[in-house]
């Protein structure tokens, strides 16, 4: 071994070991101090003040840095300053505090440095993510045998996996065309892709990327819990038929980013399957209910679905990133597979030795598969299931408090742990102020570092949001917030006075 440079690695020399053990020990009592321990969901930082700290340091010094010396500004420039997601007044986003398995699993996983593309990168770690998988398929209603699917790096790429499927298969199917060799078939612009009004961006990027335009994307109105209305699809499908449009995928979700809807996944796997469409499920927020004995019924039809997405990094609490994309029929994994000779080469899927690459539009991917089974293996499904049945109950109790205030306006009864809702104020003649009001609020919030929570529009209005994965937050944790959240709003109409003040105050 080159001694050089040993230091710098682990390996066998008691120097790198001790070293590290040093280094990670060092690592451990930063994230207490600074992390962990903070009082605040953030420390309430401007922008400008976080840049004016990486700015005053070379980013790559001509002579390293000491690890203790490094240690520290890293504690004082990033740790201090992150969004504290463990937090219980961290509750913008589908943003989860990590469990402590999975802490230890990223740690085990990022020293491996596994590489799934081949066997002879990642062997006993291919052969859990293969396990992983398995269970992952059965979980969701699939048959073990013959169903597969693959760790991603979250719903963006599992959804776009969904419709790139979806299209081949399709143009397989109907004209006997090869998209990955002769590249879109000539019809392609009158492909369509079906999706709710509420489905993520995503379906639209994917469509875009796919070369299909985001003019292929046609979306369904919702009802007023947020699902995809059936009566609308199938009207809204003859028409595009009509007009010389081919339908090929349905898109439907189970746990919308802002309100978590639900769409009624076997009607729609029904009529998907009634007009030839490819149905994929993106469960990437509400895909956990599987685990819950009381909730898993919400999920009833998606074992129908041709294609899965499901996200570990929000409501199975693993660190960013952690996802999956699930197939029905593996056979459809053949629009994807190409062979590289230095990877995976033909005799290797004739000698049976399992090469996941061919699975994934990645090359280089994470072994993230062992941050979800030692999760599950140190928790449980009952102790996870508890988790996930808390925070449904605690949003419908936030949803409680926000009624129980008359400036405050719930937009929705929530579904799973969403909540979305408005600070209403005296005068709302007009939207506008009342939309700054609210945007208002929870900028204070978060410059004072209170609460970090979300804002989205819904009706064309501007709005807040509670997204409650964290089961460490309370009922008295929400109620504070709410109340901040009233008494800024009161303060911000008490100082600008009326709308007339607001306009030269607020909007200049
Ligand atoms: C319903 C839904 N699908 C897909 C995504 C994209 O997932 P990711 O951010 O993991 O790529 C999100 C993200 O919030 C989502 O809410």
């Amino acid at each position: 071994m080159n001694r050089e440079f040993a230091a710098a690695f682990l390996n066998t020399t008691p120097e790198s070991q001790e070293l590290f053990r040093n280094h990670m020990h060092a690592a451990v009592e930063v994230l207490i101090r600074d992390f962990a321990a903070a009082d605040q969901p953030y420390s309430g930082a401007a922008p400008q003040e976080l840049a004016a700290a990486f700015r005053s340091r070379p980013v790559c010094p001509e002579q390293g840095t000491g690890m203790e010396e490094l240690l520290a500004f890293v504690g004082e420039a990033v740790v201090k300053h992150a969004a504290v997601v463990n937090h219980p007044a961290c509750v913008a986003h589908l943003h989860c505090p990590p469990l402590q398995a999975s802490l230890l699993a990223e740690t085990l996983l990022a020293t491996l440095n596994q590489s799934m593309d081949s066997w002879d990168q990642s062997m006993s770690a291919t052969m859990l993510e293969e396990e992983v998988i398995g269970w992952l398929c059965e979980l969701f209603g699939y048959e073990k045998s013959g169903s597969d699917g693959v760790f991603t790096s979250g719903g963006t790429q599992s959804n776009f996996m969904g419709v790139l499927l979806a299209r081949d298969h399709y143009a397989y199917s109907q004209w006997n065309w090869n998209v990955q060799q002769q590249g879109l078939p000539p019809q392609a612009d009158r492909l369509r892709v079906l999706c709710s009004e509420a489905a993520h961006f995503t379906v639209k990027q994917s469509a875009a990327l796919l070369g299909l335009g985001q003019q292929a994307v046609v979306t369904v109105p919702v009802d007023t819990l947020g699902r995809m209305r059936c009566d609308l699809l199938e009207s809204t499908i003859e028409r595009l038929r009509q007009e010389g449009n081919l339908p090929f995928a349905l898109v439907a979700t189970a746990g919308t980013t802002d309100f978590g809807s639900i769409d009624p996944l076997p009607e729609l796997a029904a009529l998907a399957r009634e007009h030839g469409m490819w149905f994929h499920v993106d469960a990437a927020y509400g895909g956990a209910l599987a685990l819950s004995g009381k909730h898993a019924h919400l999920l009833e039809g998606i074992s129908l679905a041709d294609s899965i997405t499901v996200d570990f990094h929000k409501l199975f609490y693993q660190p960013i990133s952690c996802g999956a994309f699930l197939l029905r029929d593996s056979v459809n994994y053949r629009y994807l597979r190409l062979n590289a000779d230095y990877l995976n080469p033909q005799e290797d899927d004739q000698n049976g030795v399992p090469n996941l690459v061919g699975k994934s539009i990645q090359t280089t991917r994470r072994f993230d598969a062992l941050k979800l089974y030692m999760s599950l293996q140190h928790l449980g499904r009952e102790r996870f299931a508890a988790m996930i049945d808390y925070t449904l109950e605690l949003a419908l109790s936030a949803a409680e408090q926000i009624r129980s205030h008359d400036t405050l306006e719930l937009l929705a009864e929530p579904t799973l742990n969403a909540v979305v809702f408005r600070y209403v104020p005296a005068t709302e003649s007009e939207t506008a102020w009342a939309d700054e009001l609210n945007h208002r609020i929870r900028d204070r919030l978060l410059e004072s570092g209170t609460a970090v929570i979300a804002r989205t529009k819904a009706n064309g209005k501007a709005c807040l949001k509670f997204t409650l994965l964290n089961p460490l937050t309370t009922k008295q944790d929400t109620a504070a917030i709410l109340q901040h959240v009233v008494q800024i709003g009161a303060e911000l109409e008490q100082h600008y006075g009326s709308e007339q003040h607001a306009r030269e105050g607020v909007y200049s």
